[in-house]
């Protein structure tokens, strides 16, 4: 039996839009944005998606007919955003050392944007006094399910240091800035809900002292679950507690204002999949390797992480016959390995992969395609959303024409 995907047969995607590719279930997307809208009750509270997980225009496009705005941390999201149809007002730009084009990008469009640092603030101040602006505050915690996804604390590159808030505070009058929100993020695959209010507690802590907030901006986060039986985030609870937390907060404020949240894993993680087909098996004194014809070139959480992520037979579902392996990309470096368990190289097992195969990798949904890149001049693969038996192409794979683009001949 073959493994269906928003009701398309592995088998039959692979024959329509031949291997590797990324296929996305659209159920699932406006299933995650549901259940998040259900679980935090807050009445002020808007949803940005963070598009870096995933900027497939038709992936933006559900979201925004889903109602959600977005967070872009390039200007170059915010033009996709604006391809996909957000309005201007919806897109939120949360850019790490900016440059003065950025910001003259986001003042042309009046985008709204978000400001890391003090430095910043001030070649802002100084060059559009006057304005509307964000903080993101470093509240002085962090957390993450690796040292590279951390961006608060003493180690993370991100935001202003809480305890220098009131200098943000001196920037802002020097300038007549009108700091109207005040965001933090603290880092990304977070599954414990005390963690969030940890940092939204540091963070609502310190936005009492500002005057004239409109927005708390709590970032994204949000974990899914990758591995077998692992507890997914208890949404609910988290939800109850936000806005529990919010609630307290706008009576000592005097003001109800608008909650932002940015997940993106959350949306798009677990309606994605990497289809890759079995083209080799060999074995060494420690492993049986299978080898398929994708490479971290299209997904680089094990490699960049040591992320886990399931993989299934998809072409044989039921066989009851398993083999322990470990699954190779076809990239020339001996880190091209899919299969990782706690950070290492670990085979897993799998229902008897032969030749031909179709390997499907789960979870692939986010930071896959928008971390791909032409590594070894690889392509990248196909896009396809699948809903209800229908499969439909919604990013073409590469050509060696790509290869070529902006080269001087
Ligand atoms: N907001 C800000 C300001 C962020 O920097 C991020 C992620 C998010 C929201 C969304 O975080 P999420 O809800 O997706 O966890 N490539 C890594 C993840 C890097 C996340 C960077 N920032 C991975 O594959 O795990």
């Amino acid at each position: 039996m073959e493994l269906k995907i928003g009701g398309v047969s592995v088998g039959e995607l692979a024959e329509k839009f031949g291997t590797p590719i990324f296929v996305y279930d659209e159920k699932q997307i406006t299933k995650n944005i549901d259940d998040l809208k259900k679980s935090i009750t807050y009445p002020k509270f808007k949803i940005k998606y963070a598009c870096k997980a995933n900027t497939n225009l038709a992936v933006l496009k559900l979201v925004k007919e889903a109602g959600l705005g977005i967070d872009a941390v390039s200007t170059g999201e915010v033009f996709l955003a604006q391809k996909a149809g957000f309005k201007n007002e919806d897109i939120l730009f949360t850019g790490d050392n900016s440059t003065e084009e950025e910001f003259q990008y986001c003042k042309d469009n009046q985008i709204a944007l978000n400001i890391g640092s003090l430095f910043q603030l001030e070649l802002f101040g100084k060059k559009y006094p006057g304005s509307v602006v964000m903080i993101r505050l470093n509240p002085d915690v962090g957390a993450g399910h690796h040292d590279h996804c951390i961006t608060g604390g003493p180690e993370s590159k991100f935001g202003i240091y809480i305890h220098k808030a009131d200098e943000a505070k001196k920037i802002a009058s020097q300038y007549n800035l009108k700091i109207k929100g005040i965001h933090s993020h603290i880092g990304s695959g977070i599954l414990d809900p005390e963690v969030f209010m940890e940092a939204m507690n540091i963070i609502l802590d310190e936005a009492k002292f500002f005057e004239n907030l409109d927005v708390i901006d709590i970032g994204g986060g949000l974990g899914v679950p990758y591995h077998e039986g692992q507890k997914p985030l208890d949404l609910k609870l988290l939800g109850d507690k936000i806005t529990k937390r919010m609630e307290e907060f706008n009576r000592s404020y005097g003001k109800e204002v608008t909650l932002y949240m940015e997940p993106g894993r959350y949306i798009v993680a677990n309606a994605g999949y990497l289809l890759a087909q079995v083209v080799n098996k060999k074995s060494t004194p420690l492993y049986h390797f299978v080898g398929v014809n994708s490479g971290f070139n299209h997904l680089i959480r094990p490699m960049a992480y040591g992320s886990h992520h399931r993989i299934v037979n998809g072409s044989k579902i039921d066989s009851d016959v398993w083999e322990e392996v470990m699954v190779a990309g076809n990239l020339c470096e001996s880190g091209d390995v899919f299969t990782k368990i706690d950070e290492k190289n670990a085979p897993y097992k799998i229902q008897n992969p032969e030749y031909g195969d179709i390997l499907v990798i789960k979870e692939a949904g986010a930071y896959g395609f928008s971390m791909s890149s032409n590594y070894n001049s690889r392509l990248r693969p196909a896009e396809v959303m699948a809903c209800e038996g229908k499969a439909s192409l919604i990013r073409k794979a590469e050509t060696f024409e790509d290869l070529l683009r902006g080269q001087i001949i």
